[in-house]
């Protein structure tokens, strides 16, 4: 990779948007310049790049101006206002937000399944959301063995999936239980410390969450399979980072938890960590800050014969967010289809 390009991050002080800055460095991303964007009440904040001090920049529409990748993790409203500008001055957009994953014309990238379709791209690719990567960065090889039929998936997932403030009222709402006070509650709706949220995201006329119908139709997209059946209740958990979920397959065929691990054990960006004498199997709390998706507790599903269940755990905000963003950057670097000032 030694072409080196001007590189944008929308979102540079949110949890993702720093981890980006962190990802880009370790995986030494040939960049010219890293610019820093979020909102007014950050602009003149300094943040480290690459052991360098940056200001961070109030986002207009001059941001955009000699950018060659711009990489988005400010929400959905400022991905919607801000991603057509950029992409008209010429640079391409990575987004990590919701509000493109779904259109015909953006392809939704797990660099391990389709890279290829980034090829499609007509300035905006998407990132698909945290939930969505980790299960089917485990599910694809399985399923290019034995086409899957169904998938049943209950996610238990981290505060950090909602943002800063929401990683801040979990450690303020257990402090102020264990003291004994009332917990208040400001990002969600009921307190979170010490409790279980089964609603992530707004609720649909269909009884399920927005949370859970991303998890559905982008693991279709993806995997470019629209005839999988799938079914999720997304949970928020009290736990500040990793996402973990309780996954029950249906194969076209029966396959055994040893044939699972062995394709699993060769599958790019995937750790089997699955061994019931030594309690060993996927944690939150040790998985993150490590870029696998690490996947246990495979065994036969007992109600159906062609099935089997397991447990995924993954880093929401590497693999989940910033890890996969930098990858597809990386992927069009190594493939040549990303041009400096093209
Ligand atoms: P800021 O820190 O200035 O509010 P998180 O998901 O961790 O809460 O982070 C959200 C990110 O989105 C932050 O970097 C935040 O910047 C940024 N952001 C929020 N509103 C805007 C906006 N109107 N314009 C640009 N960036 C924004």
């Amino acid at each position: 990779m030694t072409k080196h390009y001007n590189v944008a991050i929308i979102g540079a002080t949110g949890l993702v948007g720093q981890e980006f800055i962190k990802v880009l460095g370790q995986r030494n991303f040939p960049s010219e310049s890293i610019r820093l964007y979020a909102s007014d009440r950050s602009a003149g904040k300094k943040l480290f790049v690459n052991h360098e001090e940056v200001v961070v920049q109030e986002t207009s529409l001059e941001s955009f101006r000699g950018i060659d990748i711009a990489l988005f993790s400010a929400g959905a409203e400022i991905s919607r206002y801000y991603s057509p500008i950029a992409v008209q001055s010429g640079a391409v957009v990575i987004d990590n937000s919701d509000a493109f994953r779904m259109d015909k014309d953006v392809p939704l990238v797990v660099p391990e399944i389709n890279a290829e379709d980034i090829k499609l791209h007509k300035g905006i690719i998407a990132n698909p959301n945290c939930s969505t990567i980790q299960m089917v960065v485990v599910l694809y090889p399985l399923h290019r063995a034995n086409p899957i039929k169904r998938i049943v998936v209950d996610t238990y997932q981290s505060v950090s999936g909602t943002g800063s403030a929401a990683m801040e009222e979990l450690t303020t709402q257990s402090r102020q239980v264990l003291d004994g006070q009332a917990a208040v509650s400001k990002v969600y709706p009921h307190q979170i410390a010490f409790n279980l949220l089964p609603e992530i995201d707004v609720f649909l006329d269909t009884g399920y969450t927005k949370e859970e119908r991303k998890l559905m139709e982008e693991t279709r997209k993806i995997m470019h399979a629209p005839e999988i059946s799938i079914s999720a209740t997304c949970v928020r958990v009290p736990v500040l980072i990793s996402h973990s979920e309780a996954v029950h397959v249906e194969f076209t065929h029966a396959i055994s938890p040893e044939e699972a691990r062995q394709i699993l054990s060769h599958s790019p960006g995937v750790k089997v960590l699955d061994d019931a004498t030594v309690s060993l199997y996927p944690q939150p709390w040790s998985v993150a800050g490590t870029d696998e998706c690490y996947v246990g507790r495979i065994r036969q599903d007992t109600s159906h014969r062609n099935g089997l269940a397991m447990w995924i755990v993954a880093d929401n905000i590497r693999k989940g967010a910033a890890l996969n963003t930098v990858q597809i950057a990386e992927e069009m670097v190594m493939k040549g289809w990303l041009i400096p000032g093209g």
